[in-house]
């Protein structure tokens, strides 16, 4: 198949990219390096160095005729969108809907969306979080997703192009960017490889749902032959404190470097994990790496691009 992957230059776009090339899809990436690299896109992917907003990108979705979006460019820091909310908007809201646009009538048959579970329900009325969960985000950043998967559905019932949404978890692994969603594990590491203390802010007892980066290509995957519409939440069902992922980046980086504890962050959410039961019913998916695993070769990765970058 003839996919655009939108992000293909950042953490999670890129390793999808390359899946999709591995199963045999002739990949095109549109990215404008804003927060990606160019050394992440694929070597057999199409590269398209554009803004997703701009008319160039979207005469390339109607010259190419792409059979499937699979969308993960995106202003993707929570912070940022409260400082800059028509920014993230812009982005996130306007990006999507151009290449929407320009896809409509030039082939586009289905779109593979990258939404968020950690902001788009907002605080919890109950956990873990289901789909049907009431949709509450307290951030720009949740509320332009949310407006994402409400744009597909108008595409979906005006233009009978179908979507899958995925609402990740905290995402890490590999290649991860220290602004996203799961963007602690990237600090810690960081903090603990160069030999200074992390700061927990609070008590440490706020709790994530943290999935691996080849849980997630997985799942992208796995709705590749699946048809009609769905939204499904992409974590592991289990909450891990943050003094307990300390403890995990300790065991694996420097063990006589503790923690300090700073002021709590007001207003921040004291508890965030998915249930991942319709996923694992329907797609027979599930998350099989154990935390200790992903975050050793998150270590590994950060080591090595700690080391190239002190030799060049
Ligand atoms: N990382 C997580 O924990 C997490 C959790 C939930 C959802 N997501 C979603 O998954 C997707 C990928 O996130 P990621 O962690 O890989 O982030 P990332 O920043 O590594 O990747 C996003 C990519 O989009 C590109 N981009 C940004 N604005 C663009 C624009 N205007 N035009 C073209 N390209 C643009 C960036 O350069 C980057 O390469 C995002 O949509 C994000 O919201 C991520």
């Amino acid at each position: 198949m003839k996919l655009l992957c939108t992000g293909g230059a950042g953490f999670i776009g890129s390793h999808v990219s390359e899946a999709f090339l591995k199963d045999g899809h002739d990949v095109h990436i549109i990215d404008d390096l804003s927060a990606g690299k160019r050394a992440n896109v694929p070597a057999e992917a199409t590269f398209h160095h554009l803004d997703i907003r701009s008319t160039e990108a979207a005469a390339l979705v109607k010259t190419e005729a792409y059979e499937m979006i699979v969308h993960h460019a995106a202003q993707m820091n929570v912070r940022e969108s409260v400082k800059h909310p028509r920014e993230d908007a812009s982005v996130n809201i306007d990006g999507m809907l151009n290449l929407m646009e320009a896809g409509r009538n030039h082939g586009l048959k289905r779109v593979l969306f990258a939404s968020t579970g950690g902001a788009i329900y907002g605080d919890p009325a109950y956990t873990p979080q289901d789909e049907d969960h009431p949709l509450c985000p307290v951030s720009p950043y949740g509320v332009s997703k949310l407006a994402c998967e409400k744009y597909l559905n108008f595409y979906r019932e005006e233009y009978g192009i179908p979507y899958v949404s995925l609402r990740y978890a905290n995402v890490y692994g590999p290649r991860q960017n220290p602004a996203g969603e799961a963007g602690v594990i990237a600090i810690f590491i960081e903090k603990m490889l160069n030999g200074e203390a992390p700061v927990i802010y609070g008590d440490g007892t706020q709790t994530r749902d943290y999935i691996y980066i080849d849980d997630v290509v997985a799942i992208n995957r796995a709705v590749m032959d699946i048809e009609g519409t769905r939204i499904f939440n992409v974590g592991t069902g289990k909450e891990t404190s943050l003094n307990e992922l300390f403890r995990q980046i300790q065991a694996h980086t420097a063990p006589s470097i503790d923690n300090e504890y700073g002021p709590a962050q007001p207003g921040e959410q004291m508890r965030s994990v998915l249930d991942i039961s319709r996923a694992e019913r329907e797609l027979g998916w599930s998350p099989k790496t154990e935390m200790s695993y992903g975050i050793r070769e998150t270590v590994q990765w950060f080591e090595k691009s700690q080391s190239r970058a002190r030799t060049q």
